[in-house]
């Protein structure tokens, strides 16, 4: 029995050896990530290797999870070795026999027993924690939210904040939040809901809010895809709705909803849209919405010189293509290029910068591989295909992405900010001539970190999962 183990945990390291062997083919511009503890059980390495990136290093996903598909350990092995595939969870059947999933099985219900019993770590810990370089502290601004996903900053100073089950929210000065009404209905599933939220850059003039989220296709089919509406603010009610752009077609799929809304200098409206889960259908092709970012004019129209107008069955508001699931969009304050991240598949999250008409690549090139390890593609590069400034392997997962624009923090201007969802932190990355010159971790396990924004006082804004809540880094001087 033992020698059994010995000789799988001999082919488990070979393969992650081969992978990495693989992976690491021409890849200078590749960032890697150091710190985590080394599993030691076969399960853990299981688990570390192939389901930390969705589920969290610590389990964070199973403890005192609300099972959805699965009751018992049975149910739990089942969903593992078939898959989920409308929510985004792949088949691990082929990767793991049905003994290695009895097993991972066994440890996610034991660990997390053992981790839900665990006296709790105070989340807000890290308030008052000082870091330096330069010195900041961690403001704990709003608790009590759930999944915080938008973050924006009225000209008065209060924030709006949205939640991702569908909580529009204003916080004022005085620290109240008022929920704001009259959202059209949003499709609460999976990796979707209520998303991102972005001002008019003449807001103080005509008063749009710019809102991404999932809608509904018709409510009996429950298929949905990302919608972008504007609307304004009157008494904390949403008036003079406009919807400016659905996706379509519209899935059952759950995942993939990209959506992140930013602008640039010429008052044009970019948003970025997931591939959906369907990476071999969508994202090379331009019929559809899908694994793009679009551009558009403020009031939704099509601008004539994107860049396929007028080709035959074109989705004419594609401005680039060849995308997974973006969820990071920002314009560099000095160049004014529009800078995007996306997440990879297992390894191969990117960070790029946006050049109408062009070709990402995803799915025929790409740094990563399959969930289950295995390769679905050999290539890296491709002509026709460009390049990131930088990929992540391990997959970081970036989620909300702004450059630092203000003078508060010595020594950071126009660096930029990316949150990883799964490793909990904040990354910060030096850019020198369109390449990154150097990477730093800041606020390193905060927590799922879902956005993060500069507010119009200069301050870094930072939204983090579990629990739900707006940080500000202050720096210490202050
Ligand atoms: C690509 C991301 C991803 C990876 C990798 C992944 N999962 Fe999942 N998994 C999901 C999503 C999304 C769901 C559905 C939502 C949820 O339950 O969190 C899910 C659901 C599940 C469920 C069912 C939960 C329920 O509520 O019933 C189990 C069990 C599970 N995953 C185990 C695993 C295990 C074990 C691994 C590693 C072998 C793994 N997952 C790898 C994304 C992933």
């Amino acid at each position: 029995m033992q020698s059994v183990w010995k000789i799988l945990s001999l082919l488990l390291l070979l393969l992650i050896l081969y992978g990495m062997s693989c992976m690491d083919l021409n890849k200078s511009n590749h960032s890697q990530i150091s710190g985590i503890s080394q599993p030691s059980t076969p399960e853990e390495k299981h688990y570390q290797y192939y389901c930390a990136g969705c589920h969290g290093v610590n389990l964070n996903e199973f403890v005192n999870k609300d099972w959805m598909f699965a009751n018992n350990p049975e149910e739990i092995a089942q969903i593992i070795k078939q898959g989920e595939d409308e929510m985004g969870m792949p088949a691990f059947g082929k990767a793991l026999s049905d003994k290695e999933i009895n097993r991972l099985t066994d440890y996610i219900l034991s660990k997390s027993k053992q981790l839900a019993e665990a006296p709790e770590s105070d989340a807000s810990d890290q308030s008052n924690q000082i870091y330096d370089e330069p010195e900041f502290w961690v403001e704990t601004m709003v608790t009590g939210l759930e999944i915080p996903w938008g973050l924006e900053f009225l000209p008065n100073g209060d924030m709006l904040i949205a939640e991702r089950n569908g909580t529009l929210s204003r916080y004022t000065s005085d620290g109240k939040l008022i929920q704001i009404s009259g959202l059209p209905p949003v499709r609460d599933r999976g990796q979707g809901g209520l998303m991102d939220l972005q001002l008019h850059p003449d807001y103080s003039e005509n008063g749009w809010l710019y809102i991404s989220y999932s809608y509904f296709d018709d409510e009996n089919s429950g298929n949905s895809n990302t919608a972008i509406i504007r609307a304004r603010l009157d008494s904390d009610q949403l008036t003079h709705i406009e919807t400016l752009y659905r996706g379509k077609p519209a899935l059952s799929t759950s995942h993939h909803f990209g959506s992140r809304i930013e602008f640039d200098t010429a008052g044009y409206m970019y948003f970025a849209i997931g591939d959906r889960g369907r990476r071999d259908e969508f994202p090379q092709s331009i019929n559809n919405s899908n694994g793009k970012i679009h551009r558009l004019f403020d009031d939704g129209r099509i601008p004539p010189d994107n860049p396929f107008v007028g080709r035959k069955g074109a989705e004419e508001s594609i401005y680039s293509y060849g995308h997974r699931n973006p969820q990071g969009l920002a314009l560099h304050p000095v160049t004014k290029e529009m800078w995007s991240h996306e997440h990879g598949p297992r390894g191969g999250d990117e960070i790029n910068i946006i050049q109408k008409g062009e070709n990402y690549g995803w799915p025929v090139i790409s740094y990563g591989i399959n969930y289950n390890g295995t390769v679905f593609t050999d290539d890296t590069a491709k002509p026709g295909m460009l390049q990131p400034v930088l990929y992540y392997d391990p997959s970081i997962a970036p989620c909300g992405m702004a450059f630092v624009n203000s003078d508060r923090y010595e020594g950071w201007k126009n660096n930029l900010l990316i949150g990883s969802l799964s490793f909990q932190y904040l990354e910060r990355v030096v850019i020198e001539n369109n390449e990154v010159v150097h990477q730093e971790k800041l606020l390193d396990g905060i927590g799922r970190v879902r956005n993060v924004r500069v507010g119009p006082d200069g301050y870094i804004y930072v939204a983090v999962e579990e629990p739900g809540r707006i940080l500000r880094l202050v720096p210490v001087e202050e």
